[in-house]
């Protein structure tokens, strides 16, 4: 699938625009448009359902070393300026960027590539944003260009080994950057943190500095105790999140791939130290399989353990469930959740303060004083079980999705062209939307075959009757096998049509997206056959 076909089809129909675009748009910044809002309120609802509500806390669901319980929780997106200090994000929420003094361009040092060149008694190394074949294509261009040659003097080139990373060049000024004309115009790397920035009322100071969260993470973490005083759950139990995220990317692209402001769904599953291997490994399967159950097929999705080497600080086991979208190049993959075991570190930091890790442990940072560089909360964050009297700070598991790239990947999935025969039984090209029922923006469509001899009337009636179950959508313009059309471009699973045996023997017929099947429900079976088929 041509990732362009999407783009474009996103716009026309209403499931995305850039954020402010008639001003020209903000870089790293999506709306979504009517259908886009509702694929994503169906994202959210079937991961709320799916996590939350429908979770019975009374059984042992499959592959679960216990019975659970799971709630809810919505915290603000600007928190008190020390969640970030002690959660280390105020220190350690950085990618190192490098800037081009020609080109007054900003780059994220891990994303440029380039390969060394020698020419006219000249060894430059060429740097570029592009990867895979891309990449070489790209430096091929820039080094001719640098060299003053034509393509047909291409000969003239000799490269020095392939495509390597721009952290393995000591020497900047032999660097030819993404943008530049010139040589050596690229800075040497520098930490950015990430985090937005903003001030809390009317003053602007350091006291009143805070920022717009980068992960919705921490507000359950700084809830845990109240969530256990003002509830009855008892350990192992998870409290779920969805909520806006704000990161302030070097780069963002592809698409709403990595956005600025995009929608995480977290679960914070706090578990014995005893269980938390098993209690890791449950949730690593089962989010993969919520994500196979709507619809991802698993030759593009997989779930990647990370290397002893990629985990993050404070992680004894990380996995990342990745599919492999079309804008990256063939065999890349790219995130769509990471699942991983945390330890106690967060709601140890929360208490004690900010932690660095010594060896094998984790203690409490410290300034040249010996004082915590930053202070915990000084609260008791730890759990007392009543029933083995044993008190212990509970380790966490942590599934956290984003909302936007689960949205992309569902998309890029139900992409597909095919043929559906028109009205009058000659195949049509057609663009489809194979989403999952659940996923659907809109539910079923109805239409009068003509606009004449009473049917529009019926059809409405139809429509007023499904409207309260669901979005469906009333369709009376144009020929009927456009009006199809239409629908599957936007993957509307169902088409329900008013013809002329409606009027004499009151059914109609149900169209199915992706098989075609067409066949003949009573109307006032509607209701009950939709209720099936979109279970
Ligand atoms: N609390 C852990 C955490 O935030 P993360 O891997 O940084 O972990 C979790 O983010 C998920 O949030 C990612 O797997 C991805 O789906 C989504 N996400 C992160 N940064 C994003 C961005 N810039 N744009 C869109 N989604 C993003």
């Amino acid at each position: 699938m041509e990732m362009e076909k999407l783009v474009a089809l996103c716009k026309r129909r209403g499931f995305l625009f850039p954020s402010s675009e008639i001003y020209g748009g903000l870089n790293g910044f999506w709306d979504y448009g009517p259908l886009g809002v509702e694929l994503k309120r169906n994202i959210r609802e079937a991961w709320w359902h799916d996590m939350v509500t429908s979770h019975n806390e009374l059984e042992v669901p499959p592959g679960a070393p216990s019975a659970y319980a799971m709630v809810g929780l919505e915290s603000t997106i600007i928190m008190h300026p020390q969640v970030w200090k002690c959660s280390g994000h105020y220190d350690l929420f950085c990618d190192l960027m490098v800037d081009c003094r020609e080109s007054k361009r900003r780059y994220r040092y891990d994303q440029l590539y380039g390969r060394w060149v020698q020419c006219q008694g000249r060894r430059i190394f060429v740097a570029t944003e592009a990867v895979g074949q891309e990449a070489e294509q790209d430096t091929l261009q820039k080094a001719l260009r640098f060299f003053n040659l034509r393509s047909r003097d291409a000969e003239d080139l000799q490269w020095l080994g392939p495509v390597q990373p721009l952290s393995q060049v000591q020497d900047l000024q032999q660097v030819l950057g993404p943008d530049a004309k010139t040589l050596g115009t690229l800075t040497p790397p520098r930490m950015f943190n990430l985090m937005f920035e903003t001030y809390v009322g009317p003053v602007q100071d350091e006291a009143s500095r805070s920022f717009l969260r980068p992960e919705t993470a921490q507000g359950i973490f700084v809830n845990f105790k109240n969530v256990l005083d003002s509830t009855r759950v008892k350990i192992p139990f998870g409290i779920a999140q969805i909520g806006k995220s704000f990161r302030n990317e070097i780069t963002p692209r592809y698409f709403t791939f990595r956005s600025r402001e995009f929608e995480q769904m977290e679960i914070e599953f706090f578990c014995h130290p005893s269980t938390s291997r098993a209690w890791y490994e449950y949730w690593r399967n089962r989010r993969f399989q919520w994500y196979v159950g709507l619809g991802l097929s698993s030759d593009r999705l997989r779930l990647r353990e990370h290397s002893p080497e990629e985990l993050s600080h404070y992680s004894c086991g990380t996995a990342d469930i990745e599919y492999a979208f079309p804008f990256l190049p063939p065999g890349e993959f790219g995130e769509l959740e990471g699942i991983a075991h945390r330890g106690d570190f967060d709601l140890r930091s929360h208490m004690e303060g900010k932690l660095v890790r010594q060896g094998d442990q984790f203690v409490v940072e410290l300034d040249e004083e010996g004082k915590p560089r930053y202070r915990g909360s000084g609260r008791d964050l730890s759990y007392f079980d009543d029933e083995t009297r044993e008190k212990y700070i509970p380790h966490v598991v942590e599934p956290s999705a984003g909302a936007d790239r689960a949205a992309l990947a569902f998309l890029c999935e139900a992409y597909a062209e095919d043929e559906a025969p028109d009205e009058h039984g000659v195949p049509q090209k057609r663009v489809v939307l194979r989403l999952h029922p659940r996923l659907a923006p809109i539910k079923a469509a109805v239409f009068p075959l003509v606009k004449k001899d009473g049917m529009p009337e019926i059809a409405r009636q139809i429509y007023a009757e499904l409207k309260p179950h669901w979005n469906v959508f009333y369709d009376e313009k144009g020929a009927v096998g456009r009006r199809y059309r239409r629908q599957d471009e936007i993957g509307t699973p169902y088409c329900i049509t008013v013809d002329g045996q409606t009027l004499q023997d009151g059914t109609v017929t149900i169209r199915d997206r992706d098989s075609l099947r067409q066949w003949r429900v009573h109307q006032k079976e509607i209701v009950a056959q939709l209720n099936e088929l979109l279970a």
